[in-house]
């Protein structure tokens, strides 16, 4: 077996055979396939895409790269969710612990932001001395005694995905349908739940900018989760518009914790508790009232648990931006657009994301909307607050927006996309 027939057989169109993907993979996790190789295949396979066989066996061999997690210990049955990724997307702070206070164990290993999606790890981080890399055993201590965890994937878990994925996110092949597949679903597989939710986003803001593109991911991450044997359900989010009224770290926490506290932005509530009723049903635990665990506090009771069992201080300041700078309404009318990667690229710009995997974030950092697609706004109300440290930073992230956001005359008709838009089993 050689690097360089693999590469060709996919850039002819070819089928990649059980022996050629089991080889690639395991030779690239030991560093005997270069990673020039490893990018011209993986450009190939975005160019050429791969067939369900292909993409199952390449799942398989990643998952056979690492080690397998397991959970039997617990008494309570697993069920975890996993996003492709958005603007604002701070589900998983609300979710996990509602979730596990409605009966669940809830093992939600999660990763940082790069690009213009948020990552949860970097979220949490904005809570002082919260800490994001447990062991396993900590990690079971944790979900054990409050129900949910939220922590870094081990080193041990999917290896061949950690590298690939490193490796697609600077030769611009992340958006490869097949990849992406594979690289959620071994890790998720590893990881030893028994019910998964897929939250696949659609629009500006997300990898998947159409439905079409958004279903095949659904069904090919439902398909290998059902025939490795954990209950797997996906639904299709909108992220044309950012999740909630805020995109970064700190923002987003005080977000997270004003839903469990019984408030918050409807369309952060309503994908919490649409993705917890999954998750719930999932688990075999449909009988459960998510709802009512958010109105009476005990989804706040496990996140404080679960905040201080990692170390962080759950009624601690959160870190606020040194500096703001204000973008207006030029005009008075009905907020029609609210570009997603615009403001996902804005907050980057201001340092509440990342360029390159080992940059810093700042905590404080991001973007407030002051309004959301369907409401009325008055020319010269705030309709965005930009936060940074750095002000220096104001006029790059300012050019990310000048047509980030439409405003059409007062009066105009406009129904707004429902958050959840299919469900794919
Ligand atoms: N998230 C992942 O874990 N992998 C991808 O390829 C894309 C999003």
């Amino acid at each position: 077996m050689d690097a360089i027939s693999v590469i060709r057989t996919k850039r002819d169109r070819g089928e990649l055979t059980p022996e050629q993907i089991d080889w690639v993979i395991d030779a690239y996790t030991r560093g005997e396939v270069a990673d020039e190789q490893m990018s011209a295949l993986a450009m190939a396979i975005l160019l050429n895409g791969m067939n369900r066989t292909e993409i199952a066996r390449w799942t398989a061999a990643m998952i056979a790269s690492g080690e397998r997690m397991n959970f039997d210990s617990l008494s309570r049955p697993t069920t975890d969710k996993h996003s492709t990724g958005g603007v604002g997307d701070k589900i998983t702070l609300p979710l996990a612990p509602l979730v596990a206070a409605c009966g669940a164990a809830v093992p939600q290993l999660s990763g940082r932001g790069l690009g213009h999606t948020g990552g949860t790890l970097d979220k949490l981080e904005s809570i002082p001395g919260w800490r994001a890399n447990l062991s396993n055993a900590e990690m079971l201590g944790v979900l054990d005694t409050t129900g949910a965890v939220i922590c870094a994937a081990g080193d041990g878990l999917a290896p061949a995905d950690k590298k690939l994925y490193a490796l697609r996110d600077v030769t611009g092949t992340v958006e490869a349908i097949p990849l992406i597949a594979s690289s959620i679903m071994s890790k998720k597989i590893a990881e030893g739940t028994g019910a998964l939710v897929l939250d696949v986003k659609v629009g500006s803001g997300a990898f998947m900018k159409t439905i079409e593109d958004a279903r095949e991911l659904a069904s090919t991450m439902v398909a290998l989760g059902t025939d490795s044997g954990v209950r797997t359900v996906a639904l299709l989010t909108d992220m044309a518009t950012p999740l909630g009224l805020t995109a970064g770290n700190a923002l987003e926490v005080r977000e997270s914790v004003e839903v469990l506290a019984g408030g918050g932005p409807k369309d952060v509530i309503d994908l919490t508790l649409a993705l917890a009723r999954e998750m719930l049903d999932a688990a075999g635990l449909g009988d459960a009232d998510p709802e009512k665990a958010l109105a009476d506090g005990s989804a706040m009771d496990v996140w404080r648990r679960m905040i201080s069992a990692q170390g962080g201080d759950p009624d601690a300041t959160l870190p606020v931006a040194r500096e703001q700078h204000v973008v207006t309404a030029p005009s008075t009318g009905v907020l029609t657009r609210l570009d997603a990667y615009d403001i996902g690229v804005a907050a980057w710009r201001l340092g509440a994301g990342r360029a390159r995997k080992e940059d810093p974030v700042q905590a404080g950092a991001g973007i407030e909307l002051h309004a959301k697609p369907g409401d009325t706004v008055t020319a010269g109300q705030p309709l965005l607050t930009l936060h940074t440290d750095t002000p220096e930073k104001f006029d790059y992230a300012l050019k990310a927006l000048p047509s980030s956001y439409d405003i059409a005359p007062a009066g105009t008709d406009f129904t707004a996309t429902p958050v959840v838009r299919e469900r794919i089993a």
